[in-house]
């Protein structure tokens, strides 16, 4: 019998990308793959089966790939959190920090209601820098962050550790070591 590829099967590495010496986990071979692309946006919502959740959030540029599949299959609505202006309604902002300096990510000001419940969807996890200034976002609208679901992991960038100290679930669905 062939053994069934997991979503991890389907992530291709790619050396020396964007700079030499990185290894580049690169999704868009999950993606194209219609059985991986299914694979993994399954993974992401079985979790919350069941549970009440308002709205998907999606990080800028492939979380929104996955979050609009993911928002799809649990019947919400989805959110987007963009780069500096690109929205064109009222904004809330939130900077973070890259490897070199600063950015600064934005969402609609009425795209999410106080009390709403939501999940938060990016394909990975590195130094959770970037999901750290979503969870700010989502947290400025006063709704509420049920979970942070990625497809990867990075463990040796430490962002799990540091959302779980922020009190947030972390779902994901596979890790990377080296970097
Ligand atoms: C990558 C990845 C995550 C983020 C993770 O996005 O898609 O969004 O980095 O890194 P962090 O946990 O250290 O914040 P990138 O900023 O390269 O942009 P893109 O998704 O628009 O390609
Ligand atoms: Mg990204």
């Amino acid at each position: 019998m062939p053994v069934k590829k997991t979503v991890r099967d389907y992530i291709r590495t790619i050396v020396d990308f964007p700079h030499e010496g990185i290894l580049f986990r690169d999704v868009t071979t999950l993606f194209a793959d219609p059985r991986g692309f299914r694979l993994c946006v399954d993974q992401l919502v079985e979790p919350w089966a069941g549970s009440r959740i308002d709205k998907v959030v999606g990080l800028e540029a492939r979380g929104f790939i996955l979050g609009g599949a993911v928002a799809h299959q649990l019947s919400t609505g989805f959110v987007p959190v963009r780069k500096k202006g690109k929205l064109p309604g009222a904004t809330v902002s939130q900077a973070y920090s890259l490897e070199y300096g600063e950015a600064v990510v934005e969402m609609h000001q009425d795209a999410l209601q106080p009390g709403e419940k939501v999940l938060l969807v990016d394909d990975l996890l590195a130094t959770g820098g970037t999901a750290e200034a979503g969870i700010s976002l989502i947290r400025k609208l006063g709704a509420e962050v049920l979970a942070c679901a990625f497809v990867v992991d990075l463990p040796e960038l430490g962002g799990r550790k540091r959302l779980e100290a922020m009190g947030m679930a972390v779902h994901t669905l596979c890790e990377f070591e080296g970097l």
